[in-house]
């Protein structure tokens, strides 16, 4: 069973993959979402969401754009950087992004429209890899659709599926369902059953106890994770721990070699300033670096004290500083223990 690192807006880029590699890699590594007519436009900054550090072989790029002509000609930019291939992202709901005609709209579209985005998309990434000689993959990610209702989520993976994706990532909540309430992940297990090709579960992975308990009742060729991995970016290391080394893939290992485990929380934070330098542009320090402590801040005792600390800084020296005084103040919070590695904050 795969493990994957998920797409995450201004989280899942360099610096967050490098700091998980500093544990331990999941099987792929979504980028997060570039917008192929900001990537035509030439912004300034767009090559900093190219980097396919730190394992290249192991990058999945995800495209959002409201229009095919925009995926089909950023796609070859795109690939040259090499990686598994194109994911399309057709389940991000954030009401700006739809209202643009990207992201969720192309499960509101009729059908024909997006069916002729995804042929468009494919033949790019066919040209590209008969060009290069190499192959990509081309996968979708995306919700359960507006309502619940599976006729209509089973001829949309069809229509996709026909159109030559061979791959789906299922993030099974509907356009406004909130992150409150549970995934739904029945329908992750029937679609793997039901498509021949293989389904990625997405959602609500945030531990060892979640993946062995979804993977038990829910039939996948693969597991997404995304909040979890910035909070706890070791957390492939734990899962991948859980899953190997025993004939059933889904039983943990014995909680012994679990409690050997032990989490530097400080030097962890100390890293990710020092990939957020090397792999990102100073205008992006201060929004990258809020959105990361904001999940990673659930490790403390006094996590909003310190977060509100952090979010006033823009640069990373003086974040250091705060983080060393935190953890002066409070060296308790120095190591977790892996059998301690739930937050202790639930997720906002
Ligand atoms: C801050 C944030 C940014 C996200 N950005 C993207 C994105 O760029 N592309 C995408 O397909 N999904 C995006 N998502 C959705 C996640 O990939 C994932 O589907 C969702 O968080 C559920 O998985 P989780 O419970 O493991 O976090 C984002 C989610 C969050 C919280």
């Amino acid at each position: 069973m795969k493990l994957i690192s998920a797409p995450l807006a201004n989280l899942s880029h360099a610096g967050l993959r490098m700091l998980i590699h500093s544990f331990e890699d999941p099987d792929e590594y979504f980028s997060e979402m570039i917008h192929a007519p900001s990537l035509l436009a030439n912004s300034p900054f767009e090559s900093w969401y190219l980097r396919a550090n730190p394992v290249p072989e192991k990058m999945v790029w995800q495209l959002t754009s409201p229009k095919a002509e925009a995926l089909v000609q950023a796609i070859p930019m795109v690939l040259q950087h090499g990686g598994i291939g194109i994911d399309l992202n057709m389940g991000c709901s954030a009401p700006p992004i739809v209202r643009s005609g990207a992201g969720f709209a192309w499960m509101l579209k009729p059908l024909e429209t997006t069916a002729a985005a995804v042929r468009a998309a494919k033949a790019a990434v066919e040209q590209y890899a008969a060009e290069t000689g190499r192959r990509f993959r081309l996968s979708v990610k995306m919700r359960l659709g507006a309502t619940e209702d599976y006729a209509f989520l089973l001829r949309f993976c069809t229509m996709l599926i026909n159109e030559g994706v061979e791959l789906i990532t299922l993030h099974p909540r509907l356009q406004r369902q909130s992150y409150a309430r549970p995934a739904l992940h029945k329908y992750t297990a029937v679609l793997a059953q039901e498509l021949p090709i293989p389904v990625y579960g997405n959602g609500d992975i945030d531990s060892v106890q979640a993946l062995t308990a979804a993977a038990e009742r829910y039939s996948c060729a693969g597991w997404m994770v995304g909040r979890a991995a910035v909070r706890m970016p070791w957390i492939f290391k734990l899962l991948r721990r859980a899953l190997s080394g025993t004939t059933d893939a889904c039983v943990p290992h014995s909680t012994e070699q679990a409690e050997e485990e032990v989490i530097n929380v400080e030097q962890t934070a100390l890293l990710f300033l020092q990939f957020l330098k090397t792999e990102q542009p100073p205008e992006f320090y201060k929004t990258r670096a809020q959105r990361f402590f904001q999940f990673y801040c659930d490790n403390l005792s006094f996590a909003h004290y310190c977060k509100t600390q952090l979010l006033r800084e823009s640069e990373p020296e003086a974040m250091e500083r705060i983080l060393r005084d935190y953890f002066e103040q409070v060296p308790t919070d120095r190591f977790i223990r892996a059998e301690e590695l739930i937050p202790r904050h639930s997720p906002s």
